[in-house]
This record gives C-alpha cells, structure tokens and sequence, in this order.
C-alpha cells in the first residue's frame, strides 16, 4: 500500500519510481568512483565573474578548478555561450560530472513580470503559475538549471527590502503563492527541458529580522516560527520543491546555516525532504562574525552537520572539508548524503544524459522577445495593480482627454519597471514599454500627452519643479508617477524612511496647488508611507514595478480596458512608527476601542492604529455588495463541515472581478489567537449587475494551531466567522464548535 502512495506521490512529481530507482544505483556506482576531494568539489558553488549578486571572492583559475573536479555549481553564468564554455570545463574532469546553472530568476526572465509581491496582490494562483512557467521556459533556454526562488519568507515589515520578492505578511496566502511558483518553475517536472528547479528560500525566518534591517537576528518563540514563518516552506517541501536556500539570520541566537533543528532534524527528518540545501551567498563564512564559528574550518564543520549541503561562494567546504573528515571530526556519511542529494538532481535533470540539453541557441533566439510570453506580462500587470482611491470617479480616464500629462521620475523611465531582480540585457531598453509609450498608445489621436520628469527618484534637486508646474497647468488630468526608484528595494536595500524618496512629495504638492485633477501612481517594491498623498490626492493606483509591458498594463487599467481588481497582499502603515503591523495581530489584555480612544490601552498617544490600507484592501471602478451571509450551522459537534455563504453583486456601473474573502477567530484559546486569519477566498467575476453565492467549507483543519508545546490541533468554543472585501470589512456570525 505504502509503496503505491509513494509511486502515485513521485508519479505527481514527474518522477517515474523505475527511473528514480536507476538513478540511485546510478548515483552509487558514481559515488564510488569519486575521490574524497572530488565528492567535496559538488558542495561548492562559485560566481562566474561576469556579474554579482554579493561580495566578489576572485578565485585563481577557476576553469581549472572546474577541470579538477572541485566544482558542482556556477550561479550568474548566463546565456548558451557562457554556460556552455562552463561545461566544456567540467567534461574535462576526471569523471565528467555536468555543472549546475543557478541564477536569481525572480520575477521573469527576458519578459519580466511584476515583483512577487505586485503579483500577490493578483490573489490569481493560474497567473502567478503561469508566469513562474514562462520564466522557466525561458531561462532554460538560456542555459539555466536552477532558479533561487520562490522566496517563502513572510514579511510584515516594509522597511525590509526584500518584502518585494515575496509574497507579503499572511501565512495562507503565502502557502498557495509559493506552491504555485514552484509549480510553475517545475512544470511537468525535472527532466523536461523547459522546467528549472525551484528554491525554496530562505530558510528560516529571514523576513523577521529585527528592525526590518536586512541580514539581521531572528528571536521568536518556537510557536511563533512554527504557526506563521514555517509553513510555506513545509508546503513546498510537501509538493517536491528540489532545494532549499538557508539564510543569513541567527535564529534564537543560531545562524539558520549551522542550525541543525532547522535543517536537519526539521526539514531533512521530519519532513522529509529529499533534495538538497545551498547556503546563502557566504553565509557558511559568515558564521563567523555571527560569532558562532571560530574561523572557516569551524564554521564548515558546522553547516555540515546542520544540513547545508552545497557552499555558495565562501570556500569553507573546498578549503577544510576534506581536512575534517580526515582528522575524523566530520563523519564521511554526512558527505555522502549530500553529494547523494546533488548528483541525484543532476540525474533528475537529465544532465548526466547530456550535460548541455539546456544549451541550445536555437531555443534561447526563441526565448529573447517571446511575443506571447509578452502578452501574458501584460495581462499579469495590469492584474497586480491595486486601486486604492478614486473618490471623484476620475478613474477610467476617457482616451478621448483633450491634454493629459505624465509627470514623474518614472514616465520615461525603462530598465526600472523590471524592478530588482533582473538581468540588464543589452537590448532591454528596446523592448520595454514605457508609462509615457504605454499611455501615449491608448489616447485618442486628437489628444495631447505632455510629460515632465519633474524631480530624479532620490535627491534633492528642485530645478524641474517650475517645468513641471507649467506643464500641469496646459492639461485637463495630471498623471503623477512617482514612488521610489526600483533598486531602492530588494537586497540589501532597508529603508528606515519608507516616504517617497528625494524630493517626489515635495513635487506632488507643488503640482496639487494648480488644482488640476491628479491620477497619482505609485511604484513601489514595498508598501510605501503616503500619508499626504493619502490625505490630499483623490485618485491612487499602486503599481508596484510591473515588468516589461509596464506602461502597457498601465494603460489598460487607467483607460478602463481591464477593472482594478488587485487586492494588497501587505498591510499598508500610516507612518514609520506603526511598523511592524499586520492585520492578524493579538487582541492584547488592553485593546483600544477605536483610534481615539487612548486612555490605558494599547495605543499610540501620537498615532492611530488602524493602518492606511488594511491587508486585503482594493476597489474597483465598480463596487460590489455583500448579502445574506449565512452559515449551514452554529453548533457543531466533531469532525463536520460547517458551510459559509454570501452573495455578492456587482451593483456599480462596470464588470470587474472581486476577491472574497473568509476569515476566522478563535475566541478563547491555551495560547491567544489573532483577531482574525484568513481561511480562504475566492477570485469572483460577476458582469455588471450580476449575483453570485460564494461559499466556503470549513473543517476543523482550519481551526487547527500550534500551543506553547507545539502540538498541532483545534479547541472546543467559539469562532468568528467573517467575510468581507478586506480584511478590516467583514461581516461576522459566531458558530459554537464541540470537539
Ligand atoms: C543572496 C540572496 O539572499 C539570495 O536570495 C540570492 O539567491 C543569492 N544572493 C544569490 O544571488
């Protein structure tokens, strides 16, 4: 019985049990072939020295290391040629094991996409797969095995950077966005030419760093990095990702890279996890000024027996591992099961077969400006964009405005819409579409679009405010794009300030006292602080950084050809001093009433809690109603199913598409209970005019939570049942649930 589970779970994966089978014997007939030094060469990973994604180690001759079997992997080799040259090397070694092709394949490739986080907001599993699809059919065709992603960190500060590579702050939606992008990057599975492995990163708890500052500590109870941080990554261990990344942070005081619990007791042994882990970049050496390793040697000796199986770039494993298992302190077996663990995705992915099948120029001229993949970008851009305002119904803008104006760092702007993960090729600027192109194509022929930058995206110069005045002053409508520029998130890019950067506010209050309408658009990696903006500008659209067809995606929402129907995946703070914040907080022993009240409670003397925009939150040009909401029943007893309707019309003047959104609260618990978490949803489009009933089946699976001993299970009590537009708009109905 076991053995026909594990063949259907491996058949789900596009692994055939007979292949696999040979491919272990395959593996242990080539392990014993392998010298000691030549198993430890597949641990390592180096950059190619083309471009870099961290510190730069140079490295003597590295193709002769190649040559000599010390090397498994190369990330940031990019192309046919490249990778190819790379792989001539390896064919030169001893026993001719094929090298690995990693790269950060983020959000596209040639066509990029919306940032992760932009393309949450679509709350759309089909376009999030689709477009992981579409990056893995292209960057396979330029040579590439491996793409470092999806990122599964939760992330509930917005001064962290890397917010915009994931997919934002609740656990649930988190789950499904990550499966779906491994999916998408996997395809039809390993071994087909046009799926990458995915990586699950960075394990563990990476989006938690104290302050929002990246690379920073962890400290969190064990409860808390069970419920919330962990398990989007159980989830995409659980559908077969092929790897997983460590990250940069301690945790409780110890570096996930030299975490055994986390790596090798959690993900290898409870879970069960059979591919293999890369350290992040030099995060092995880093575990020395961590202050947990004493030197290089120490800090090999300990992510080997935590799990990290494969050394990104700090040469802790080539230059002492082989020395550790000789003086005995490293057992041979923990080599072993991580040489295993690589060379079996080398055969999964057909490399051993021919080490150059993803090597074909003929595939990668195909994939360098696809103009279907390009049509899709399109269509998921302009579905990330979130409408956060349009008081006076500004929005959809007739073509047909006699003069319409851009204004803003960004109109014009081109490489910055890919945001910041991508690859500069030369020919980018050729293809991506512009704001001020994209706009420009969609006005009426009779109508005018006048542009001003207006101000650079992060400094203080205000030359080009007159300029820009004077252009707003000739139009009817006003386009503001403005935001922060597109590297000032991702990596390494912490923001303490999260205002729009330089002098942009300034500009959006200059060009505001001409009293023209103004359509501010706001791009952003994160969510950014606007509360001017929010206080004074009618009309808001978020659009995040949305790819190639940028200006496209644009237009089509600003002109009403597609209905907004993004929904924010992040809660959106009033200041600085609000984060972090997240919509499913605990209720504390003293909650505030309201946001004036402030007397003893839990509040701000200075500042309201509820956010600018809560998590879920988005309009339409249309609205929609929410009716006879009603539950099958209110006292359960055991193992049912409780039935959740509503009705929801689109009772304004357009079609347009809604996310519904379920809701749950467990009022009483042995540990406390956020104010709500959401349980389901579900992406409705109703015609103009048109009903439908939504419903949701909730089992007491979905009551399930973790306790102070990490027991995994549902209470008896009561529990809030809400649905709603957003996470702050719900209607409840209380049930009583017995076990
Ligand atoms: C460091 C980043 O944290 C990680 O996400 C990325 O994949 C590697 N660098 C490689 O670029």
């Amino acid at each position: 019985m076991k053995k026909i589970f594990l063949s259907i779970f491996l058949a789900g994966l596009g692994i055939n049990i007979s292949a696999q089978k040979s491919i272990d014997q395959k593996v242990t007939e080539l392990m014993a072939k392998m010298t000691l030094e030549e198993k430890i060469g597949q641990l390592n990973q180096y950059n190619d020295d083309i471009t870099a994604t961290g510190p730069i180690t140079k490295d003597a001759d590295k193709a002769g290391q190649v040559r000599a079997g010390k090397l498994g992997s190369i990330l940031n080799a990019v192309g046919t040629k490249n990778t190819k040259n790379w792989q001539d090397q390896a064919m030169q070694s001893r026993l001719k094991i094929p090298l690995l092709f990693g790269q950060d394949v983020i959000h596209g490739f040639r066509t990029t996409f919306p940032i992760p986080l932009g393309e949450t907001a679509t709350w759309d599993m089909n376009l999030i797969e689709k477009s992981a699809r579409i990056a893995a059919i292209e960057a396979s065709a330029y040579g590439i095995h491996w793409t470092f992603a999806p990122m599964v960190d939760i992330g509930r500060d917005p001064r962290w950077g890397r917010v915009m590579e994931g997919a934002g702050e609740d656990t649930y939606l988190g789950i499904l966005v990550g499966k779906a992008r491994v999916k998408g990057f996997q395809g039809n599975g390993l071994g087909n030419k046009d799926a990458v492995m995915a990586c699950a990163k960075h394990f563990a708890a990476y989006g938690a760093a104290v302050g929002g500052r990246d690379y920073n500590s962890v400290d969190m109870s064990l409860r808390q990095l069970h419920e919330t941080y962990l398990p989007p990554f159980k989830a995409v261990s659980d559908i077969g990702v092929a790897t997983f990344m460590n990250s940069f942070n301690d945790i409780n005081g110890i570096p996930a890279t030299g975490n055994k619990y986390i790596q090798r007791d959690l993900l290898k042994g409870a879970w069960n996890f059979q591919g293999f882990v890369v350290s992040d970049w030099g995060s092995i050496g880093e575990m020395i000024p961590h202050g947990f390793a004493k030197d290089n040697k120490d800090a090999a000796l300990k992510a080997i027996i935590a799990g990290s199986d494969m050394d990104m770039e700090s040469r802790s494993y080539t230059n002492h591992l082989a020395e550790l298992v000789k003086e005995g302190k490293v057992d041979i077996q923990l080599i072993d099961d991580a040489v295993r663990r690589i060379l079996t995705k080398k055969y999964e992915l057909g490399l051993f077969d021919d080490p150059y099948r993803f090597i074909n120029e003929k595939r990668e001229k195909e994939q360098a400006n696809n103009p279907e993949h390009r049509k899709f970008a399109r269509e998921i851009g302009s579905k990330s964009i979130v409408l956060l305002k349009n008081e006076n119904q500004l929005l959809p803008l007739s073509p047909t405005t006699k003069k319409v104006a851009i204004i803003g760092p960004f109109a014009k702007a081109t490489v910055e819409n890919h945001g910041f993960w991508s690859i500069a090729f030369p020919d980018d600027s050729q293809r991506i579409v512009t704001q001020f192109d994209g706009i420009k194509a969609q006005l009426d022929k009779n109508s005018e679009l006048l542009y001003a930058k207006g101000c650079n995206a992060n400094d203080n110069d205000k030359s080009l405010f007159a300029e820009a005045v004077e252009t707003a002053k000739k139009a009817d409508v006003v386009i503001m794009t403005l935001g922060e520029g597109h590297a000032m998130s991702g990596e390494a890019k912490s923001r303490s300030n999260i205002h729009f950067s330089g002098v942009q506010e300034d500009l959006l209050k200059e060009i505001a006292k001409t009293g023209k309408p103004i359509i501010l658009m706001i791009n952003a990696g994160r969510p950014l602080v606007f509360d001017w903006a929010s206080e004074n500008i009618p009309t808001i659209v978020y659009t995040w950084w949305l790819g190639t067809e940028a200006g496209n995606s644009i237009a089509d929402v600003l002109f009403g050809k597609i209905n907004p129907g993004g929904k924010l995946p992040m809660t959106f703070p009033r200041n600085e001093g609000q984060i972090p914040i997240y919509y499913n907080y605990y209720n504390t022993g003293r909650p505030a009433k309201n946001n004036t009240d402030r007397n003893y409670v839990s509040a701000y003397i200075d500042l309201d809690n509820d956010p600018a925009y809560p998590f879920g939150f988005g309009l339409s040009y249309t609205t929609f109603k929410y009716s006879d909401f009603n539950l099958s029943l209110t006292e359960l007893k055991g193992n049912l199913t409780l039935n959740a309707s509503i009705k929801v019309t689109n009772s304004g003047n357009y079609d347009g598409e809604e996310v519904v959104q379920l809701y749950i609260r467990d009022l009483v618990g042995k540990v406390v209970r956020p104010v709500k978490e959401l349980k389901g949803f579900q992406k409705i489009f109703l015609k103009k005019g048109e009903s439908k009933t939504v419903s949701f089946n909730i089992t007491p699976e979905d009551l399930k939570f973790y306790d102070d001993e990490l027991n995994f299970d549902w209470e008896s009590g009561e529990f809030d049942i809400m649905i709603g537009t957003n996470s702050a708009q719900v209607q409840t109905k209380r049930v009583n649930w017995e076990k």
